[in-house]
């Protein structure tokens, strides 16, 4: 049986903000909530560790293995982790993580886990060029670990070693609760040290399992701005190239961005600056051009989308083309073979096979059938003022440019609508109907002159 203890109680001072350090967002997704899915399949509880002012940190995340656990003042990390020994078994392995360290690996937990079940005590650390702030990894001649010493507590002997605690590690619940009830604040803070409970097991001869972590990203801390760009940036080409192989070009992971899930086929093609949100699925042979947003969108086998498009909620079948400069609004479905062209805007509508909407449109709470062209800048005009009313336009029809379609109001099967009307009653099938001035030229007509 394994048990997490995540400590989150800590202010986030440094990064100069209204909203709780562990509810910032990392690929769309909360620090907290990062570690919570990293652990989650390890243990069967979650003890979240919070602070008095934690109230939108549990509105906001939400899972059925966590057990909020409050830790009134800031005493230091042993202190957190003493406020969790009530939900602790004896028996159990105690995983220990960091709300603020957000891109620990779940195979990495369950290397740790692994560790700790055979020698009762493992822990994570990692080799820094720069360990200037962490607790150096002390250890004797034979490289067993003896203790760590923090930052402000070093010797300028212990201050030039590299390798740095994570803070991440794995205990035996009988071990972690004799340790902890025995932790003093004998140090520069007066801070109940966690760190401290490695020197007592050393000395209760316990061995310790360490590992040293290769992707120095999984254990980096977030306290300010600047990290939490870092740590946003490393999980974005983390994920981009998880995604490469498995098949998807990407034609520059440093300007690729994925806040949700992608799923994709064959051969699909991702320009520069394309920002993914929610869940995205992607067909085969799918190309998208520089500068688009899609969001929580389906689009079918070689389809593309072109540059500087946005699609929201929607979904694009097969051998289809959006964009470029077009925006498709959640609740749209447009079908196979069809076109919506620039500065076309589509909202709550579903457009049908081989039909094409090229320039200047807004649709809006329509359906559209089959093999429909809409010509240039033609409006559904949706809104009443107070209501919004349906346009249907059938298989077939032509409507001819800068053209209203006032709603209600269907448009027939293979109904021609003449350029320029305003149309406000429904349109026959096979007609042409029109609704505008008769052309004429007044022939005495003459331009004023300037005074
Ligand atoms: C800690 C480790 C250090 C390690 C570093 C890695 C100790 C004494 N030191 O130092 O060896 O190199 O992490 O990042 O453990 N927190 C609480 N309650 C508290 C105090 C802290 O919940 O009373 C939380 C904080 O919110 C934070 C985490 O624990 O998420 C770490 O605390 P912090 O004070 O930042 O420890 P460091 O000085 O960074
Ligand atoms: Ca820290």
């Amino acid at each position: 049986m394994n048990t997490a203890i995540i400590l989150a109680a800590g202010q986030g001072t440094r990064m100069k903000s209204q909203t709780s350090k562990v509810l910032h967002k990392v690929g769309n997704k909360y620090l907290l909530q990062h570690v919570i899915d990293a652990s989650h399949n390890h243990v069967e509880t979650l003890n979240v560790i919070i602070g008095d002012n934690s109230q939108s940190v549990k509105a906001a995340v939400k899972d059925s293995k966590i057990n909020w656990v409050l830790q009134k003042k800031q005493l230091g990390t042993g202190h957190a982790v003493q406020q969790a020994i009530p939900f602790i078994e004896d028996k159990s392995i105690c995983l220990i993580l960091y709300a603020d360290v957000p891109l620990i690996e779940s195979q990495t937990i369950e290397e740790l886990i692994n560790k700790a079940h055979s020698t009762g005590f493992s822990l994570l650390s990692v080799v820094l060029e720069d360990p200037f702030g962490y607790g150096r990894i002390i250890r004797d001649s034979n490289g067993l670990i003896q203790s760590i010493v923090e930052q402000k507590d070093a010797s300028k002997a212990e201050l030039k070693i590299k390798e740095i605690n994570t803070g991440i590690m794995a205990v035996k619940g009988s071990l972690l609760k004799k340790y902890l009830s025995e932790l003093k604040p004998n140090n520069s803070q007066g801070e109940f040290y966690l760190t401290d409970i490695i020197e007592k097991a050393v000395k209760d001869n316990v061995s310790i399992a360490s590992f040293k972590c290769e992707n120095k990203s999984e254990v980096m801390g977030i306290n300010d701005k600047k990290q939490l760009s870092q740590a946003e940036r490393d999980y974005q080409l983390n994920l981009a190239q998880g995604f490469m192989s498995k098949g998807l070009t990407i034609m520059d992971q440093s300007r690729f961005d994925c806040r949700g899930n992608l799923n994709f086929g064959n051969d699909c093609i991702i320009d520069i600056n394309v920002v993914f949100e929610g869940d995205n699925d992607l067909g085969n042979n799918v190309v998208i051009s520089p500068n688009c947003i899609i969001k929580n969108a389906k689009i079918g086998d070689n389809t593309q989308i072109l540059a500087n498009s946005i699609i929201e909620n929607s979904s694009i079948g097969s051998n289809s083309s959006i964009g470029p400069f077009a925006r498709i609004r959640p609740d749209t479905h447009i079908g196979n073979h069809s076109k919506i062209g620039n500065f076309v805007e589509v909202k709550k509508s579903s457009i049908l096979n081989n039909s094409k909407v090229s320039h200047l449109s807004y649709i809006g709470d329509s359906k559209i059938g089959n093999d429909v062209n809409v010509g240039a800048g033609v409006i559904t005009c949706n809104y009443d003022g107070s209501n919004k009313h349906q346009t249907e336009i059938k298989d077939g029809a032509f409507i001819g440019s800068n053209s209203q379609l006032v709603a209600p109001v269907t448009i027939g099967k293979n109904a021609t609508i003449g350029a320029g009307s305003t149309i406000t009653q429904n349109a026959p099938d096979n007609k042409l109907t029109l609704s505008r001035n008769k052309q004429s030229t007044i022939e005495k007509w003459k331009r004023r002159k300037k005074k």
